[in-house]
Order: C-alpha cells, then sequence, then structure tokens
C-alpha cells in the first residue's frame, strides 16, 4: 500500500469509518451479523424490470438491474413470491414452493441471478408464504378429494354448523366468511386469506417437516435467508370459538369482529423457534412481517432467548403516517430499547407509497430526502421498497373495472386494493417508463417523466442521488452503523434530532419536519462537550453550509442535516 493512501485509510478508522468490504462479512469484529449492516430492498418482481417484454417483471430484469442496486448501495434483495402460482394473490398463492413461475423465468435464471447477485456482494431474501398454499398446490388437490386423503389433514376441514351455515364467525381479512364449502366432500376449509389461499394446519407435524424442508432447499441453493409471510395467521383455536363481534362494519361490509381465536395465538412462537434452528444451520436471516399493536408484541418476535426472528419488521413506524417529531421519537425509543435488532421500514407493497403518505403535495420531494435521512440514519436495518429511492407515488385505479387486486375488487369504493403501490419501476423518462416495450400489466403513473432513474442520475439534487449520498455515508461510517441512538431536544415539536455514537465519535442528526425554517441549538455537555464543533456530512439546504460551532443552527424547510460532532 502505498503511503498516501495508507495515510487516508488510517484517518478514515480514526474517525469510525469502515470500508463497505468490512462491513458486507459475514460477522464482524465485534460480533456484528452481515444483516445488521446491510441495506435490504424489497422487489415486487412482476414491477421491477420487464426482459422479454410481455409487461411483467421477470428474474433476467433483476439480474440486468444488479449494477444499478450496488451503485445504489443495496446489499441484500428481498424478492416478493416468484414461485408458479395462478397469482390469484399475484404469488401469494403458491402451487410449489420448490420453482419459479414460468412467468419470471427458470430455475437456471434463478441460479445465475443468485450468482451475479453474490459477484457483486449481494445477498438475496426469498418470501416464504408458509400460512397458506394455493387451492392448486398438489396438497390441497389431494387435501379436497377426500375425506381419507393422505393430505386430508394438512389443512383446516371442518363441518358446518348447520345447513349452509360456517363452523364459526371466523372472517377472511380480505372480505367475508374465512370458510368456504367444498361440494366434494361436503365440508368447509379454513382461509384466513382469498379462498384460493387455504390455511395449512401447522399443528399437523408432517406440514411443518415439508415446510422446513423447503426453507432447506433454498438455503442449499444460495439462498441468505427469508422473509417470512403472515406468521401472525399460523395456528387457529383448535375449539373454533366465535370471536368477539365488535360495533360497526369494515370496508368489506361485514360485521367488525376481534381476531382473537384466530390470530397471534402463542404456538406461532414454538413454529418460529424450530424455524429459527434450521436457519441457524445455514446462518441465514429471518425477517418477519409482523404487524403488532404494541412494542411486547414485537418483543416476543425477537424470541425470550433471541431465539426466533432476527429481523422483525417495526410496522407500528410506518403508521405515523405525519410527519411528527414526538410521534417518531416515541416510537423509535421503544423499538430502540427492545432488546433485539430494530428493523425500519416506510413502505412496502400492501402499504400506500411513503411519497403520498408523508408529502404535502407541494414539498414532495424534500420530504422524501426527509424520510431517508429518518430511516437511514437509525440504530437498526432499513428495508427499501423499490421505487422509494426515485420517489414513487401511488397510482390507484380510478375505476373498478381496472383494478387488478382482488381486495380492490371486493371492497371498491372504499377499498381501491394495492395496485397503486406496485405500478412499474422506473427506469427512464420513455415510453412506460422504459419498464417495456410491452403492454406493463398495470399502468405507470404520468409523474414518470419527471421521476425516474435516467434522469435522476443527472441531477445531483434529485431524490436517488441523495439516496446514493446518505447509503454511501452510512456503509462507511461504524457511528452510523452500529452506534448507540441519543435522542435530543426531546421537546421539540418540529425538529427531530439525535444523535449516533460510537465509542467516542458521534454523528448528528437534525430533521426538520416543518414547512417553516426553524432555529435549533444543540446541548452536548450531557456527552462531555462544552462548545462541540461539527463537520458537515450531509444536508439538503439549498445554502451552503458551513462547519463551525453548533450552538445555534437553523435548518431550512424539511432540511435533513448530518454533521460530525468534533470536540
Ligand atoms: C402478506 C403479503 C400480502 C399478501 C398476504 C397473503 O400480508 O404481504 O401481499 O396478500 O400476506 O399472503
Amino acid at each position: 500500500m502505498d503511503k498516501k493512501l495508507l495515510a487516508s485509510f488510517v484517518l478514515l478508522l480514526s474517525f469510525g469509518f469502515v470500508p463497505t468490504a468490512w462491513a458486507q462479512k459475514a460477522v464482524d469484529s465485534e460480533g456484528h451479523q452481515w444483516w445488521q449492516h446491510a441495506v435490504f430492498y424489497e422487489i415486487y418482481p412482476r414491477s421491477f424490470a420487464d426482459s422479454n417484454n410481455d409487461g411483467v417483471g421477470d428474474l433476467s430484469g433483476i439480474t440486468s438491474k444488479l449494477d444499478y442496486l450496488k451503485q445504489l448501495g443495496v446489499d441484500a434483495i428481498w424478492i416478493t413470491p416468484c414461485f408458479p402460482s395462478p397469482q390469484v394473490d399475484f404469488g401469494y398463492d403458491v402451487s410449489d414452493y420448490e420453482n419459479i413461475d414460468p412467468m419470471y423465468g427458470t430455475l437456471k435464471d434463478f441460479d445465475r441471478l443468485a450468482s451475479e447477485a453474490s459477484k457483486r456482494g449481494i445477498r438475496i431474501i426469498l418470501d416464504f408464504v408458509m400460512n397458506h398454499t394455493s387451492d392448486k398446490h398438489p396438497w390441497f388437490l389431494d387435501s379436497r378429494s377426500s375425506k381419507s386423503a393422505a393430505h386430508r389433514n394438512w389443512y383446516l376441514w371442518r363441518d358446518g354448523k348447520g345447513a349452509g351455515q360456517p363452523p364459526n364467525n371466523w372472517e377472511s381479512t380480505f372480505g367475508h366468511s374465512a370458510w368456504t364449502l367444498d361440494p366434494k366432500t361436503n365440508q368447509y376449509y379454513y382461509h384466513y386469506f382469498y379462498p384460493q389461499q387455504p390455511d395449512l394446519n401447522w399443528r399437523n407435524p408432517a406440514v411443518e417437516k415439508a415446510m422446513f424442508d423447503v426453507t432447506r432447499w433454498w438455503y442449499r441453493r444460495g439462498v441468505a435467508g427469508f422473509r417470512l409471510d403472515a406468521v401472525d395467521t399460523l395456528f387457529e383455536d383448535p375449539d373454533l370459538r366465535d370471536n368477539p363481534v365488535l360495533a360497526g362494519t369494515n370496508k368489506y361490509g361485514d360485521p367488525n369482529m376481534e381476531d382473537k381465536y384466530n390470530k397471534k395465538l402463542p404456538e406461532v412462537h414454538e413454529v418460529l423457534q424450530d424455524l429459527r434452528r434450521v436457519a441457524d444451520e445455514h446462518g441465514a436471516v429471518l425477517i418477519g412481517e409482523t404487524w403488532t399493536d404494541d412494542i411486547d408484541e414485537l418483543k416476543q418476535y425477537y424470541g425470550e432467548h433471541s431465539n426466533e426472528l432476527q429481523m422483525p419488521m417495526d410496522f407500528m413506524f410506518t403508521e405515523i403516517n405525519k410527519l411528527s417529531p414526538p410521534k417518531f421519537r416515541k416510537q423509535i425509543a421503544a423499538v430502540d430499547s427492545a432488546g433485539g435488532w430494530p428493523v425500519f421500514v416506510i413502505s412496502n407493497h400492501d402499504i400506500v407509497r411513503s411519497y403520498v403518505r408523508y408529502g404535502d403535495g407541494q414539498h414532495n420531494d424534500r420530504i422524501a430526502k426527509l424520510m431517508a435521512g429518518l430511516y437511514l440514519t437509525l440504530r437498526g436495518t432499513p428495508i427499501m421498497y423499490y421505487g422509494e429511492e426515485i420517489g414513487m407515488t401511488n397510482n390507484d385505479a380510478t375505476r373498478q373495472e381496472e383494478v387488478k387486486d382482488p381486495i380492490g375488487k371486493i371492497g371498491w369504493p372504499e377499498e381501491k386494493g394495492r395496485d397503486g403501490e406496485r405500478t412499474p419501476m422506473q427506469w427512464t423518462d420513455g415510453p412506460n417508463a422504459g419498464f417495456t416495450s410491452g403492454k406493463p400489466w398495470l399502468p405507470v403513473p404520468p409523474t414518470s417523466t419527471s421521476h425516474n432513474v435516467a434522469s435522476e442520475l443527472k441531477n445531483p439534487n434529485s431524490i436517488l442521488e441523495f439516496y446514493k449520498r446518505l447509503l454511501a455515508l452510512r456503509h462507511q461510517s461504524r457511528t452510523l452503523l452500529d452506534g448507540q441512538y441519543i435522542p435530543l431536544n426531546q421537546d421539540d415539536p418540529n425538529v427531530l434530532s439525535y444523535l449516533r455514537k460510537y465509542k467516542h465519535e458521534m454523528v448528528l442528526v437534525a430533521l426538520n419536519m416543518s414547512e417553516e425554517a426553524h432555529k435549533v441549538s444543540f446541548d452536548l455537555s450531557g456527552q462531555g462537550l462544552v462548545s462541540p464543533k461539527s463537520k458537515l456530512l450531509l444536508t439538503t439546504a439549498s445554502e451552503p453550509r458551513k462547519d463551525g460551532a453548533l450552538r445555534e443552527l437553523s435548518l431550512e424547510p424539511f432540511e435533513v442535516y448530518l454533521a460530525e460532532i468534533l470536540k
């Protein structure tokens, strides 16, 4: 190594900065696992990149965009279900767990994607749909064939209460009764989601064995972990007690109900512990789709002995739908002190895009950067949703006939479905945003001409460039990766600010969540600093900012300000 290079290397280390390659090791010298330092990126494969121009994205499309993802700063991609499926719930109805849907390619395409990703240091996470299969899965086809079928007990079959009456009052979360009568054997089967998604019977050890084997099969193929779909619905009350009915009706016109006997049953945790043992044999990570009502529920998903999910997602964070420093402060403090490693998301394929949820219609691009400045600088692992980095907006159907997502068809107009947040990735300002030269399966919104990868790469002030700079900083800063989270100015209603502290190194993050400029001052005497100085790392201020004293800082509306603290 030449002297100059060595000197800058030593300088970087002395400021708590680590080269990216170190951050990608499976376990670092301080015992951090790779997934604690990784940035995850969720890909909805139908909508990411279409290599054969049939209007639907595919695995080869994803492979062709790996360089983009690498440059962005992504370390792991979570691909939502790409297995053979009748696509009633766009892949969340799996008919073969150990193959690729021809619409997305072949196993060979998967292997090529995995090997190209690995060359770039990008890991692959698949989606494990555990609660249910498709009604076209061979297990269910056999199960429904007769009461004595080998797979009969792999699903939940019951007699009705009386003529035309399901076994109990449970409702599907996608509308109407959770029981469907199958004329073949004149019994009802249970489905928490669509009738085409029958629930597996997790009380049957054969089901557990078969499903665990699925994970082993993919681990051996190089998969680094799974995102576990709908984990809270695995078990049902064996006595099928009726759920308590609440006042009013839901968006499908059904009575409101507390899912007391068919959700979040304690047995879920035993399965997660067993699944974790299998994952540990392969050094894999388990990410949970964990919808929780409070922090205690979230804590349980880490497991009493950290023996369940390494990465349960905190969806309570996504439920703070306005730029409220007090609310974010409260939630961050709760998850930061929960004892596990926090996992932050701001959107996904089931949630209206963050660009719309937080945007005020006037400053949406600035607000998109503000949200990035928040969840990418917290202590924990962020999971991005494709398109967030370019400011993709929701593009909801305006007419019922256009809706593709069945919940939008059943629930229209109150429930428009999830098509709006699943539209094609916007690569260029050309036709169909460069996603396909065919007819895209969902329409591309008009904003694709301004918000797309090609245009934003050319604009230093774009959302994309901001994400890139922020992620590069995050990867190189031990303080941002591992530093403690220390909230500051806890009564400030407008500016959310905190320190990240690693050993003696500190980074200050200040986020002005209001549309007005605000002056802030920071008292860091608690950290033993009397007149600290700042060294700017990143800002969205329109005026150039100088390094210097931290006594009074004027933040522009919706500004993100990140600085290293010097003594
Ligand atoms: C999860 C998925 C959602 C799907 C449902 C049923 O909530 O995220 O998209 O419809 O499970 O599998």
